[in-house]
């Protein structure tokens, strides 16, 4: 078991980020408190990945800040798994050398990495593919070794970008189920409203960089101005 003091709060206060002319976030405050499972929805563009690389510290916000567990926080793609932050990339991003098992095994951060992972990859139902390799895998396999590689390190929260792409419904009943029973805190950027809907206690809706509507989901189906972003970008 990890020995992480438990979480407190992670929270993002007026954080704006800005490309060049581009304002990829635009004053986003967002506070995610331990067990939630908080999803982030908008159409493409709308700064949904961009706001996972500020947590991650891959982007530093242009202004606004972070704090963690009520402390400022400056996110540093190296401290993460330290401090039991974990996240998926959006698509699959393995390592193609190395076997689905050390693969997993390079986001374990206790001593018994090998056993870990294999307990990370029998969670997720793959156990089976630990001695191939990922190019030889189907895709819906793949990002099932994903979330193990996220997992094995049972972080504190858990950040998965778009971990439905490209699964068939069977895949995302199967993955809405996980996120449920994980009992860890949850930041899931999805377009699959059906997962989103079901699994989230909370949502944040990003368009163009600017939070439109924070709400549970009953109140985000309910949000014209949702919808209207929505059909906005279908249009
Ligand atoms: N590193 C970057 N440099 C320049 N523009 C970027 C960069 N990352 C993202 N963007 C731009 O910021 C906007 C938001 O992108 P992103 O966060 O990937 O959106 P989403 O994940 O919601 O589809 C897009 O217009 C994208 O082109
Ligand atoms: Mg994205």
């Amino acid at each position: 078991m990890t020995t992480d003091p438990p979480l407190k709060e992670l929270a993002l206060h007026d954080i704006t980020v800005r490309f060049g002319g581009l304002t990829a976030l635009d004053t986003v405050s967002l506070r995610v408190a331990p067990g939630r499972i908080v999803g982030v929805i908008g159409p493409n563009g709308a700064g949904k990945t961009t706001l996972f690389n500020v947590i991650s510290g891959f982007v530093p916000p242009t202004s606004g800040s972070l704090t963690l567990d009520g402390k400022p926080w400056r996110p540093r793609p190296h401290h993460l798994n330290r401090l039991g932050i974990s996240r998926t990339l959006q698509g699959v991003g393995q390592f193609a050398g190395m076997t689905v098992l050390e693969n997993v095994m390079v986001g374990a951060r206790h001593r018994h990495a090998e056993s870990e992972a294999l307990a990370a990859l029998e969670r997720c139902g793959v156990t089976r593919f630990a001695h191939e390799y990922p190019g030889a895998l189907q895709y819906a396999i793949r990002k099932r070794v994903e979330l193990a590689r996220a997992l094995v390190a049972k972080p504190r929260i858990l950040m998965l970008d778009e971990p439905a792409g490209g699964l068939d419904a069977d895949e995302i009943r199967w993955l809405g189920t996980l996120i449920t029973e994980i009992g860890t805190t949850v930041l899931l950027v999805e377009h699959h409203m059906d997962l989103v809907m079901s699994v989230c206690d909370e949502i944040l809706v990003l368009d163009f960089g600017k939070p439109i509507a924070l709400g549970t989901p009953s109140e985000i189906s309910a949000n014209p101005k949702v919808t209207e972003a929505y059909l906005g970008a279908a249009a």
